[in-house]
């Protein structure tokens, strides 16, 4: 407190308070230093850590490289399991013809990603064999089996940078045309038209906020610019509204037309714009066959279609 009479005037204590602040900084940070130096090396040696682990995923000793790619697929006795313990997928076959798609439907959990995973090899099968255009694909160079396949992922990842930039991660040397075709393709051009920045509207943490169904169509826009072989489309299970579910059904037909793809379903209106459905429980799959007639075996699938899809249908009607 100041008190009448005192020798401290205002500016003293302004001064002192300013000055103290400044002292208070360099000493405060040098206590620190030691916080800051363990947090350090602890950091350190996981990354060091990491990097002396061995790659489990390699590219074989004789490589194959085919010309061209129709994206044809084959699960052959498939079993896998991610920790050597418990078995997620048993004894999985099916063929998927070039130009052809199918649905692949089934309770969250199911093993319904993890089918997926093992065919860009994120992982490899435990038994049996998995082929991409008939070769099996540890035989294939890692980097053209992955330039063939493209994955719109359940959960949409956009880089920290201009929505350009995430376009031309697909095609570093797409031109502005493609990348605007794409777009348009994806049903997102006129979302990013309205931005002021257009294309070079900043999106992720640092930029703007998009909502899944945005994000979603910019990453479909991405798959259209790379045109895989093999597009796989393993769609998010939060709940879009009509208008949003409508843009992205318009957005995946001309993804999947003329082109081999897997569609990872949720909703009806993608099951049924497979030429074949594949339903998946614990691993197994139980059932195949086209949406009448597995309705009408009132089996797993026609489960599944009583509580989600028909709901589904419902609150769109
Ligand atoms: N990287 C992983 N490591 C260990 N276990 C995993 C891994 N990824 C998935 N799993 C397990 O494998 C099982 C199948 O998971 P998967 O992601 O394939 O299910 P899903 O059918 O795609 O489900 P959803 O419809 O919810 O996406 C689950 O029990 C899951 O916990
Ligand atoms: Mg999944």
């Amino acid at each position: 407190m100041i008190r009448y009479g005192s020798d401290l005037t205002v500016g003293d204590i302004t001064v002192l308070v300013a000055l103290l602040g400044k002292m208070y900084m360099p000493v405060n940070q040098l206590l620190n230093f030691q916080v800051e130096w363990i947090r350090s090396m602890a950091m350190f040696t996981r990354i060091f850590e990491y990097f002396d682990m061995p790659v489990e995923i390699q590219d074989p000793a004789n490589p194959v490289v085919p010309r061209e790619a129709t994206g044809c697929v084959s699960f052959d006795h498939v079993n896998f399991s991610y920790d050597g313990e418990r078995q997620i997928l048993k004894d999985v076959s099916f063929e998927l013809k070039a130009g052809r798609s199918i649905a692949i439907v089934g309770p969250s959990g199911s093993g319904k990603s993890t089918m997926i995973n093992l065919i860009p090899r994120l992982y490899d099968v435990n038994g049996g064999s998995v082929t991409f255009d008939h070769v099996d694909v540890r035989k294939l160079s890692l980097a053209w089996l992955r330039q063939q396949v493209g994955i719109v992922s359940q959960e949409t990842y956009l880089f920290n940078g201009t929505i350009r930039e995430n376009l031309l991660y697909a095609r570093p040397d797409a031109t502005e045309a493609e990348m605007i075709e794409a777009c348009k393709k994806a049903n997102i051009y006129d979302f990013v038209e309205n931005q002021d920045k257009g294309l070079d509207t900043m999106v992720g943490n640092r930029g703007l906020k998009l909502s899944g169904g945005e994000k979603q169509r910019i990453s479909i826009a991405r798959v259209l610019l790379k045109d895989p072989a093999l597009l796989v489309f393993d769609e998010a299970t939060s709940a879009l509204d009509s208008i949003s579910e409508k843009k992205i059904q318009d957005a995946i037909d001309p993804l999947i037309a003329d082109r081999t793809s897997i569609l990872i379903a949720h909703r009806l209106s993608t099951i049924l714009a497979a030429d074949e459905i594949l339903v998946v429980k614990d691993g197994q799959i139980v059932e195949r066959g086209q949406h009448e007639e597995l309705v009408k075996a009132g089996g797993v699938y026609a489960e599944l279609y009583e509580t989600q899809f028909s709901k589904a249908l419902e609150k769109r009607e």
